[in-house]
């Protein structure tokens, strides 16, 4: 079968509308509030702004120049971009990593974002105006869809659930949009989707900013909604009491890897379909500051503070679960708002397609090596991976439970193994690759000078800084973890160890791919 010829950006604007698509997503908007209003407000951003100092940017722009360093030497996928950076066959493996993540990430992703355009629909279609503000009466709705009081629920029943309706949407939408290719597919849609969403935001951003006090409570403005989100001092909380707590350093780093999409293999192959010579200097500092912009000035704005306004503190520091904040407490806030259906539907619309140009950007990885290594064209590549990640995203919606499944894939793919790839990314740029060479990649064709400070924060600080909170990190969570997954509750499935040996198993499976990736390659270029 022939091979598809290698595919390219279209247009410089469109790479970087699709990096930042992929980066901005559920993590600006839902998980970055949630975040920052637990680990001290105000407080968090310093954490948060050294971690994106520390690791966020430069991982990103030496991401950014690892794959395009890759792509110049015929590789999009991590497995052949890593054989190439460590010139042996056992790179592939190492780059493995960087297409196992993002599809089991996607495996999740995609239910929270079926969940977003339901939202939308039934806020377009009056059916939430009718639940009114009852908080209680919100949580059973959002319980009810989603099937989490039981597993297997929502296949059961008279008929197909309705999230399952939604599901199955987002999984064509994306499947289609990804078979018709980087310039087409992707691109041409995130050029669409990121302004759209930019837009939507900000109108919604500028509801919440001109909100009325509470009636009933004058001190519930916007103004101290605000306060409540960002004050670094607050009632109860100092500013050494928060920073000294490793926790909120271990937060924060996390939260600046998932949002910016940066060690999970993705921007990896998104810039290996560069050009040699363009620039990745300027694209990844404007990729990374839009990003910044749609989470900390969209994201930070929106939600809580129109909590805040409506429900007052008490339940904005605890909504209802982990997804409370967003599927419980906002569609309140939206309820009780003037013209809240238009409101909360351009909120779950953005939401939608801000997780859409992520879940997007999690496909391309695999295809890149299902393509280059199997010698497959892109209907055989996107039928493979559409029946992996089609069992995955069913077995997440079957073992719906407490949120069980979704919950330990994303521990071990969005955090364990985040920062396991985000070390070794940092440590083949700066060890491997070589610092001098490393830099010489991404000045070339730089259209702004770097700082100057830059390799030694590449070559020490990065490395340093991420073991460190990746050693704290294991040492608070994994005995929890560990213990899930050999002791299960007696009372219902193992779905902690299901869960793990789907990981396992999709590991085997892209281990095999890339073992005959490699035949074929050593045949092409012996490494
Ligand atoms: N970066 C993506 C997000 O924030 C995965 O949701």
């Amino acid at each position: 079968m022939a091979v598809d010829k290698r595919e390219h950006w279209g247009t410089r604007i469109g790479a970087i509308l699709a990096v930042t698509g992929s980066a901005v997503g559920l993590g600006n908007f839902l998980r970055f509030p949630g975040q920052a209003a637990k680990y001290g407000g105000g407080a968090f951003l310093i954490p948060y702004l050294v971690a994106f100092l520390v690791v966020g940017l430069p991982m990103a722009w030496a991401e950014w120049a690892l794959g395009r360093y890759g792509g110049a030497r015929g590789h999009n996928s991590s497995p052949g971009i890593f054989r190439t950076l460590l010139g042996s066959r056992k790179g592939a493996y190492v780059g493995m990593l960087g297409t196992l993540m993002p599809v089991m990430i996607y495996m999740y992703y995609l239910s929270v974002e079926a969940w977003c355009l339901a939202y939308a629909w039934d806020y377009l279609t009056g059916h939430f105006a009718r639940l009114g503000t009852d908080l209680a009466a919100i949580e059973n709705q959002f319980l009810g869809f989603v099937g989490a009081g039981q597993d297997g629920i929502l296949f059961g029943g008279a008929g197909v659930s309705r999230m399952l309706v939604f599901l199955g949407f987002c999984f064509l939408t994306n499947t289609v949009l990804i078979y018709r290719g980087v310039n087409r597919g992707i691109e041409r849609f995130c050029n669409l989707a990121m302004p759209l969403l930019i837009v939507c935001a900000l109108i919604v951003l500028a509801r919440v900013l001109t909100l009325p006090a509470h009636p009933a409570h004058p001190e519930q403005t916007v103004a101290n909604g605000l306060g409540y989100m960002w004050n670094p001092v607050k009632p109860g909380q100092t500013l050494w009491g928060v920073l000294s707590n490793p926790e909120v350093w271990m937060a924060a780093t996390g939260q600046i890897f998932f949002s910016l999409s940066v060690g999970f293999g993705l921007i990896l192959t998104y810039a290996s379909y560069l050009k040699p010579d363009d620039d990745v200097a300027l694209s990844g500092l404007t990729a990374c500051a839009g990003n910044e912009f749609c989470e900390v000035v969209l994201g930070g704005m929106i939600a809580i503070p129109a909590a805040f306004v409506f429900l007052g503190p008490s339940v904005v520091q605890s909504p209802p679960g982990t997804f409370g904040m967003g599927f419980v407490t906002l569609p309140n806030v939206f309820n009780q708002m003037p013209l809240g259906s238009f409101f909360g539907f351009l909120f779950f619309f953005l939401l939608f397609l801000a997780a859409i140009t992520s879940s997007l950007s999690m496909l391309q990885p695999s295809i890149a090596l299902l393509e280059e290594g199997l010698k497959i064209g892109r209907r055989a590549s996107v039928s493979i991976l559409a029946f992996i990640t089609g069992t995955g995203c069913l077995f997440v919606a079957y073992f719906s439970k407490g949120f069980t499944a979704l919950d330990t894939l994303d521990f071990w793919m969005a955090n364990f193994f985040i920062f396991i790839f985000a070390t070794i990314q940092s440590v083949v740029f700066a060890w491997v690759l070589g610092i001098d060479r490393g830099m010489a990649e991404l000045r070339r064709g730089a259209e702004i000078r770097l700082p100057r400070i830059l390799p030694f924060v590449l070559k020490y600080v990065s490395p340093t800084y991420l073991l460190a909170i990746f050693c704290l990190w294991a040492w608070k969570n994994l005995p929890e973890r560990w213990e899930a997954i050999v002791h299960p509750p007696a009372d219902g499935p193992p779905v902690v160890l299901f869960s793990v040996l789907l990981i396992l198993a999709v590991g085997v499976f892209f281990a095999l791919i890339v073992n005959v990736a490699n035949k074929s390659w050593d045949k092409e270029k012996p490494s």
